[in-house]
């Protein structure tokens, strides 16, 4: 499938067929091709919490508001941003950069100092923000890489963050954007037409927001 059509044919698929497992090297696949994703300075905030086992599932689905699809998917990954991934990535990412020739060992110091001034303290709005984003991102490439792989998802932000946070050991300084739910259309089930889309005229501006 070329993403083009990925792209075109990704839905959130609210019917998903229970009982149809994903192997550990299918969620492997997915999850190392969606790294792929850009990121602030490639410092990569996220972290993902696969949710395969079926007790864990219905502990999920409590947390989220009694979604059915939460314990119908084969898997449910916990999407993670963390905030302080600047302080834990920063030095592999320059490493590497010096490494590969994209930048003199002298220029590190500069980049640390950068990071520092953009993304400002750990606890910062503008650091969540970093974190957010960024693991939007790396979602977004699963949702579409799922595609390729056969596979439909669901992103799902109905859920009480800091329920999840408590079941399943996150610590508090962490963002939960979203969870996908991954798997497989039940079958029997016919989707309806795509929702409202806004016109391109609607939320496109050439040279100046008005
Ligand atoms: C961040 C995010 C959170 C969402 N949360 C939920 C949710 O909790 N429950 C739900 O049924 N759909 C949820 N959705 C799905 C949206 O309703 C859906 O993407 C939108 O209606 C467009 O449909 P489509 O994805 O099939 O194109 C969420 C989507 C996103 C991107």
């Amino acid at each position: 499938m070329d993403v083009i059509q990925a792209i075109r044919e990704r839905r959130s698929i609210n019917f998903f067929e229970p009982g149809r497992d994903l192997s550990s090297q299918t969620i492997r696949d997915l999850l190392e091709l969606a790294k792929l994703a850009p990121s602030s300075m490639n410092l990569q905030p996220w972290r993902v919490i696969v949710v395969n086992d079926p007790e864990r599932k219905k502990t999920l689905r409590q947390c989220a508001f009694d979604q059915p699809k939460v314990e119908e998917a084969s898997v449910v990954l916990i999407m993670v941003a963390d905030p302080v991934a600047l302080e834990e990535n920063l030095d592999a990412v320059l490493g590497s950069w010096v490494q590969l020739g994209y930048m003199k060992p002298e220029a590190v110091e500069t980049y640390q100092g950068l990071a520092g001034k953009l993304y400002r303290a750990a606890d910062s709005l503008t650091r969540k923000f970093f974190a957010v984003k960024n693991t939007s991102l790396y979602a977004m490439n699963v949702m579409i890489a799922a595609k390729g792989f056969g596979l439909e998802t669901h992103p799902m932000d109905g859920f009480d963050e800091e329920a999840v946070k408590k079941a399943f050991l996150i610590p508090g300084d962490k963002i939960i954007p979203m969870l996908i739910a991954v798997g497989y259309l039940k079958s029997g089930i016919t989707l309806l037409p795509r929702a409202y889309r806004k016109t391109f005229e609607d939320f496109v501006t050439f040279n100046s927001y008005r």
